[in-house]
């Protein structure tokens, strides 16, 4: 694992996005995992102008999304594949046929699930994008979730519920369920990087990089990958910067 300081979330999107394209300039056509939420925000802006100035083609690409909520409407502009379209895809060359998002509205979620993990083994992620949560979750792999977990439903905590109605009406909207992406299918990727932005990350970053590789923090796992790279911007890696355990 290695850890790259950066100055802010710009810098933070920069660098991951100069990863992304100097592996697409090698491979036109590789695969992609992508997240959701704020923090790649940037990154799929970076990547819109970068096509938009003419200077790289993703027509090639594919995408492999983390994880999508159960039960919501087709078009529901909480989505994630909503998000995915809004964010990124409608903006850039991609071809649509090559983005992957959980269907979250499959009548049987559980083959949909095994789909999706069999679909990503043999479309392995050149390059896998995570965002981490406050308590160390990467997709909506929570603390104790099974290293070796592949796509699988989730009951959301309570505390995610809450964290999301703020993009919602009311709480009593937020699904209670979502597919994600497990553990064992994010490790298979080539390479990953994972971003962190914020003092709200960084005692899960300290976690994940230096505390002990346990499933109570599912992203220390990435400690055993062969290839990530964990890019913080100043805050988010506050307690790594002054190189002790958070409070
Ligand atoms: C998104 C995802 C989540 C987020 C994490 C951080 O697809 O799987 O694990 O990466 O919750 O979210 P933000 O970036 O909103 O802080």
């Amino acid at each position: 694992m290695r850890f790259i300081l950066a100055k802010d979330a710009t810098d933070v999107s920069q660098k991951a996005y100069d990863f992304i394209r100097k592996s697409i300039l090698q491979n036109p056509s590789l695969t992609l995992g992508l997240a959701t939420g704020s923090t790649p925000l940037e990154l799929y802006k970076l990547m819109i102008n970068d096509y938009k100035r003419g200077n790289i083609s993703f027509k090639n690409i594919r995408t492999i999304n983390l994880d999508e909520y159960v039960g919501l409407p087709e078009g529901h502009p909480q989505s994630y594949r909503y998000f995915m379209d809004y964010n990124l895809f409608n903006h850039i060359d991609i071809d649509k046929n090559n983005t992957k998002v959980p269907n979250g509205s499959a009548i049987d979620l559980n083959k949909e699930c095994e789909d999706y993990s069999s679909f990503i083994s043999k479309n392995v992620q050149d390059i896998q994008i995570l965002g981490i949560g406050s308590n160390g979750h990467i997709a909506f792999n929570e603390p104790g979730t099974s290293f070796n977990s592949s796509t699988h439903i989730v009951d959301l905590k309570e505390s995610t519920i809450k964290d999301n109605a703020r993009f919602f009406d009311n709480e009593t909207e937020v699904p209670k369920k979502a597919i994600t992406m497990g553990i064992k299918d994010i490790m298979g990727a080539k390479m990953i990087i994972l971003l962190a932005t914020g003092s709200s990350k960084a005692e899960a970053i300290y976690r994940a990089i230096k505390g002990p590789i346990t499933e109570d923090c599912p992203a220390s796992v990435l400690q055993s990958h062969p290839n990530t790279v964990i890019l913080g911007d100043h805050t988010a890696s506050f307690w790594i910067r002054v190189n002790r355990e958070p409070d």
